[in-house]
C-alpha cells in the first residue's frame, strides 16, 4: 500500500478501507494527462524560480521516462498505489530521490485531479465530435442520393403523407448537427485550467497560473480556486450531450429495426451488421441497432448518477467527487462505440426503393392532396375531407389505392373530378409540390442539402 499521506497517522489503514478508498483501478485511464499536467506544473515552478533549472530538467526528463516506460509496458500500473497521482509521484521519487519529492510543491491532489479529468474529457469531447461528424457525412451522402426515393412519412406510426428518404434522413441530420453544436459549446465553457487552485484556497507560492493554462492549451485559468477544485458542471453538460446523442441514436435504431422487419422490408441491414439465431436458421437479427437502443439506458444512468452525487456536496472538494469517473468513462466509451457501429451499419444498409414507394402508394398518403384537389376546384375543405374519407373507405373495401380508381368511380363521389386528378395526386406531385423551406419537395431538399454540405465542409 503506497500512500502519500501517512505522516499524521498512528495506525496502518485497514485493507478494506484502503481498497474502498483507492481509485487506481479506474483513474489509471488518465496516466498520460497526469504526467502532462505535472510537466506543465514543473515548467512553471522552474520559470518562477521555485525550483532550480537543474531540478526542473531532472523532473521533466524522469516524467518523460515514466510515460515511455508505461507505454512500452516496462512499468505496470498496479493497485499497490492508491491512485494514479501517487503512482507517478512514487515512481518519480524512486528515480530521483529528494528531487522527486519537490514535484508536488504548490499543488494538491484536488487541483491535480480536477486538471487530469478536464484534460482527459476535453480530448474526448473532440473525439466524440469527430465521430458525430462522420455519421453526418454518411447521412448527407444518403440524402444526396435519395431526393427522389419516395416513402411514406408517418405520424402515430400510421402512414401520413409521402416524403422522400432524403427528407427522412435530413431530420436525423439536424438532430446530430445540434449534438455537435452542443459539444462545441461545452468545449468553450470547460476549457479553463483549474491547476493552481491548490487544495481549495490557492497557494502562497508565486505560481503563474496563466503560464500553466497556456502550456496546457487552455483559454486561461479558472477564476475561483474553490470552484476550480469542485466544479464538475462540465462533466454533467458533457454527459447530458452524450445522453442526447444516445436518445437520437436510439430513435434512429428503433426505425431501422422497424424498417428491417419482415413486415416492412424498407431496408436490409448488411450481413456484417446482423446476427443469427442459435435455433432458428432463417433469422437475421438487427442486434447492433437493438444494442445501441439498449445501451442508451446506461448513458442516461451516468448523467443521473453524477447529478445526484453532486447535489448535496458542500464546498469545496469532497471525496464523493471521485465517483465522477467510472460511469463517465463508461458513458464516453459506450457512446463512441455506438456512434462508430451505427455509422458503419447505416453506410452499408440497402434501401429497398420499390417497397418504400409501394408502401407510400398503398397507404392513402395522398388523401390530403386529393382533398386539396377538390378545394382547388371550389369545394369547401370540410366537405372535401368528407368526400375523400368516403373514397378511402371504398378503396379499403376494394383493396385498391386512390389512384387505382377509374374516373367514373371518382365521379360517383363528386362530379368535380376530372382526368387531371391522377396527376394531382401522384406521389411525385404530392412530394414535389411541397416546396417550403424544410419540406420534402426535390428543389427545397436540394437547397437544404447544399447548405448542409457547406456546413460540413466548413466545420
Ligand atoms: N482520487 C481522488 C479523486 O478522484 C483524487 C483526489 C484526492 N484528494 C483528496 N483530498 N483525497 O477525487
Amino acid at each position: 500500500m503506497a500512500q502519500l499521506w501517512g505522516g499524521r497517522f498512528t495506525k496502518e489503514t485497514d485493507k478494506l478501507v484502503y481498497n474502498f478508498n483507492a481509485s487506481i483501478s479506474f483513474d489509471q485511464k488518465f496516466y498520460k494527462q497526469d504526467i502532462e499536467g505535472s510537466k506543465a506544473h514543473v515548467a512553471m515552478l522552474g520559470k518562477q524560480g521555485i525550483l532550480t533549472q537543474d531540478e526542473t530538467q531532472q523532473i521533466t526528463a524522469a516524467l518523460d521516462e515514466i510515460l515511455a516506460d508505461v507505454e512500452s509496458g516496462k512499468l505496470a500500473i498496479t493497485d499497490e498505489y492508491e491512485d494514479i497521482h501517487s503512482f507517478v509521484e512514487a515512481n518519480l521519487i524512486d528515480r530521483l530521490g529528494d528531487t522527486g519529492k519537490k514535484l508536488h510543491t504548490g499543488r494538491s491532489r484536488n487541483d491535480q485531479v480536477a486538471l487530469d479529468m478536464r484534460l482527459y474529457t476535453r480530448a474526448e469531447v473532440k473525439e466524440t465530435d469527430e465521430l458525430v461528424k462522420k455519421l453526418l457525412e454518411t447521412i448527407l451522402g444518403i440524402m444526396e442520393e435519395h431526393t427522389e426515393t419516395i416513402m411514406p412519412g408517418f405520424t402515430h406510426l400510421q402512414k401520413a403523407q409521402p416524403i422522400t428518404l432524403a427528407h427522412h434522413m435530413g431530420a436525423y441530420f439536424e438532430m446530430f448537427k445540434r449534438d455537435r453544436l452542443r459539444l462545441h459549446d461545452i468545449y468553450e465553457r470547460m476549457n479553463y485550467c483549474p491547476l493552481g487552485s491548490g487544495a481549495l484556497a490557492g497557494t502562497t507560492y508565486p505560481l503563474d497560473r496563466d503560464y500553466t493554462a497556456e502550456l496546457l492549451g487552455f483559454y486561461g485559468p479558472t477564476l475561483n480556486s474553490m470552484d476550480g477544485v469542485s466544479d464538475r458542471d462540465y462533466l454533467i453538460e458533457y454527459l447530458s450531450a452524450l445522453a442526447t446523442i444516445m436518445m437520437h441514436l436510439s430513435r434512429f435504431s428503433e426505425e431501422v429495426i422497424i424498417w428491417n422487419s419482415n413486415e416492412y422490408q424498407f431496408v436490409e441491414i448488411d450481413d456484417a451488421y446482423s446476427t443469427g439465431s442459435s435455433i432458428m436458421p432463417q433469422k437475421k437479427n438487427p442486434d447492433i441497432a437493438e444494442l445501441v437502443r439498449g445501451k442508451t439506458g446506461r448513458v442516461y444512468g451516468a448523467l443521473v448518477s453524477l447529478l445526484t452525487t453532486m447535489k448535496g456536496i458542500p464546498l469545496a472538494y469532497n471525496k464523493d467527487m471521485q465517483e465522477d469517473k467510472e460511469l463517465t468513462f463508461d458513458a464516453i466509451d459506450t457512446v463512441k462505440g455506438c456512434l462508430a457501429l451505427f455509422e458503419g451499419m447505416l453506410a452499408t444498409m440497402k434501401f429497398n426503393k420499390e417497397v418504400m414507394r409501394k408502401s407510400a402508394n398503398h397507404g392513402f398518403t395522398n388523401a390530403t392532396d386529393a382533398a386539396d384537389y377538390l378545394v382547388n376546384h371550389g369545394v369547401p375543405f370540410r366537405d372535401a375531407h368528407g368526400i375523400i374519407g368516403q373514397i378511402v373507405l371504398y378503396c379499403i373495401d376494394k383493396k385498391i389505392a386512390i389512384d387505382d380508381m377509374s374516373i367514373e368511380e371518382f365521379k360517383q363521389f363528386s362530379d368535380v373530378f376530372e382526368q387531371d386528378v391522377y396527376d394531382a395526386i401522384s406521389m411525385e406531385t404530392c412530394v414535389n409540390k411541397r416546396l417550403t423551406i424544410g419540406a420534402p419537395g426535390k428543389a427545397a431538399m436540394e437547397n437544404v442539402i447544399a447548405l448542409e454540405r457547406k456546413y460540413l465542409n466548413e466545420n
